[in-house]
């Protein structure tokens, strides 16, 4: 899918507000600084539409960009990181539970994965929520230009592994890297497929 034009819509973090329309959206979620809004750029081709941060904790609300005028991206705060407390920092933030179970026009989530790590539980428990709560998702393993290209095909094989140990079956899975620019396409196919079997 070509990208002929990416805007930002708007930002806020009650899912009651997000835009009124009908228009299908995908979201990306994942632990701070997995890379996110980073991939969102990569994906229009823009390289300040979502705002990015080495820091964790950059995005905090939920932001809509349109895309060709007729899907949505949608650029989420990261889970796994808080200021507050320690007890906090397992918790998922009640508006991004919210956002999942009640916005309607989600068609499926993005869950990023850090391609360098080891399965992390805090993953493992979002994507078993995901299940439990009936929201399609496809996996995208970031930040590959970290990993070199033998032990990257061994953290793949392995994450999947640790997923079939709870799952019968794998999501679709993507591979990219936001600074040396690779996957995108292959995302973007993936979202325009299901736009166009909707329509
Ligand atoms: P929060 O909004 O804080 O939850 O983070 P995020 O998931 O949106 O991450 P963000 O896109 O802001 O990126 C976090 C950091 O990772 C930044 O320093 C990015 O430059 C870096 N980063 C993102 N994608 C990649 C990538 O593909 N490769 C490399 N090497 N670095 C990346
Ligand atoms: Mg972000």
């Amino acid at each position: 899918m070509e990208i002929k034009s990416a805007t930002f819509v708007m930002s806020n973090s009650d899912v009651a507000k997000c835009p009124n329309n009908n228009l299908p959206e995908y979201a990306f979620i994942g632990r701070s600084n997995v890379g996110k809004s980073s991939l969102i750029n990569m994906l229009t081709n823009r390289k300040n539409l979502a705002k990015t941060s080495a820091r964790p904790g950059k995005t905090q609300l939920i932001n809509h960009f349109l895309i060709n005028g007729n899907w949505h991206l949608v650029d989420l705060p990261g889970y796994g990181y808080a200021r507050v407390s320690k007890q906090s920092k397992k918790t998922f933030q009640k508006f991004i539970t919210d956002y999942f179970n009640k916005r309607k026009q989600l068609i499926s989530a993005f869950v990023l994965i850090d391609s360098r790590h080891e399965p992390q539980k805090i993953d493992l428990e979002f994507m078993q929520w995901l299940g439990e709560n009936a929201i399609p998702f496809a996996i995208i393993f970031t930040k590959i230009d970290k990993v070199k290209p033998k032990a990257l095909e061994n953290k793949i094989n392995s994450y999947n592994a640790t997923l079939l140990e709870t799952w019968e079956e794998l999501p679709p899975y993507f591979l990219t890297s936001s600074s040396n620019k690779i996957g995108a396409d292959e995302v973007l196919n993936y979202i325009g497929e299901i736009n166009n079997s909707l329509n």
